[in-house]
């Protein structure tokens, strides 16, 4: 079977602007030593990194995408410490939202995140809206509940033509960072779900690209990427250094190429 990937790293508050520099250099050189890898159109690999960094990685790689960890949904005015989406156009094509540690740890509610989300169309990026669910939610038989209001409320009046341009994450809350991941079939279930939420929301929504997000590693990810309904993966730690986030792109390379 064909299919397409994001293949992104979010690399959250990690490596300053010089490290950055070094790590596309370095992963750019080593895509370069695959031919058949950097003239394939179906992977899109994309990092997350520190706002800081991003003018400085510009033109770096051709092949490295890069997006932004959050976006603000004023232009401009007295909101310290925030980004503008005007200080991120010609930086970034697309703009997590709604991470959860941007839910958890910063308290962002969903009626926030949609008014990003709506910031994202309205300056020609792509959103990527993360949802998923607590441990506590999920023993608690919550997860199905949970997922659909966060994607009801993160969606919420767009056309179905903006709904068929986003991108969804889906991070299991226990599995970020903790060594969990949600088994393969745990995964598919909750991405042929969204598929389905998908369905009433827009025609096109077998184009809208489902990542997977949670404890993604060299170990895991072929599999996890070989799941129905799973089009990519958001990766936190294994996407630090240039060696295990290179080995979670080729087994994407060996999907696609089969
Ligand atoms: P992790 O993080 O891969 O370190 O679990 C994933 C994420 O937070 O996006």
């Amino acid at each position: 079977m064909k299919k397409e990937f994001i293949i992104a790293g979010n690399w959250k508050m990690h490596h300053t602007a010089s490290e950055s520099i070094e790590f596309f250099k370095a992963l750019d050189g080593k895509i370069a030593e695959h031919p058949e890898l950097a003239r394939e159109k179906r992977i899109e690999i994309l990092i997350f990194p520190s706002f800081i960094s991003l003018y400085p990685l510009k033109g770096i790689s051709q092949k490295i995408k890069t997006g932004a960890q959050d976006i603000f949904f004023e232009e401009k005015g007295a909101f310290t410490g925030e980004i503008s989406p005007l200080m991120l156009q010609g930086l970034v094509t697309y703009v997590l939202i709604g991470h959860s540690e941007r839910r958890h740890v910063f308290g962002e509610i969903d009626s926030d995140l949609n008014k990003k989300v709506k910031t994202a169309f309205k300056f020609g990026f792509s959103p990527m809206l993360c949802i998923g669910e607590t441990l506590v939610e999920r023993e608690a038989g919550k997860t199905f509940d949970l997922i659909k209001e966060q994607l009801d409320k993160g969606l919420e009046g767009l056309s179905a033509e903006e709904i068929a341009a986003v991108a969804i994450a889906y991070e299991p809350v226990w599995a970020i960072g903790t060594g969990k991941t949600a088994s393969p079939d745990q995964a598919r279930e909750v991405h042929s779900f969204i598929r389905e939420l998908l369905k009433e929301k827009t025609p096109a929504f077998r184009d809208i690209p489902l990542l997977y997000g949670g404890s993604v590693k060299p170990g895991n990810s072929f599999e996890i990427l070989s799941q129905k309904d799973i089009n990519g993966v958001l990766v936190g730690g294994a996407s630090l250094k240039v060696e295990p986030f290179f080995d979670i792109i080729q087994s994407s390379y060996k999907i696609v190429a089969k």
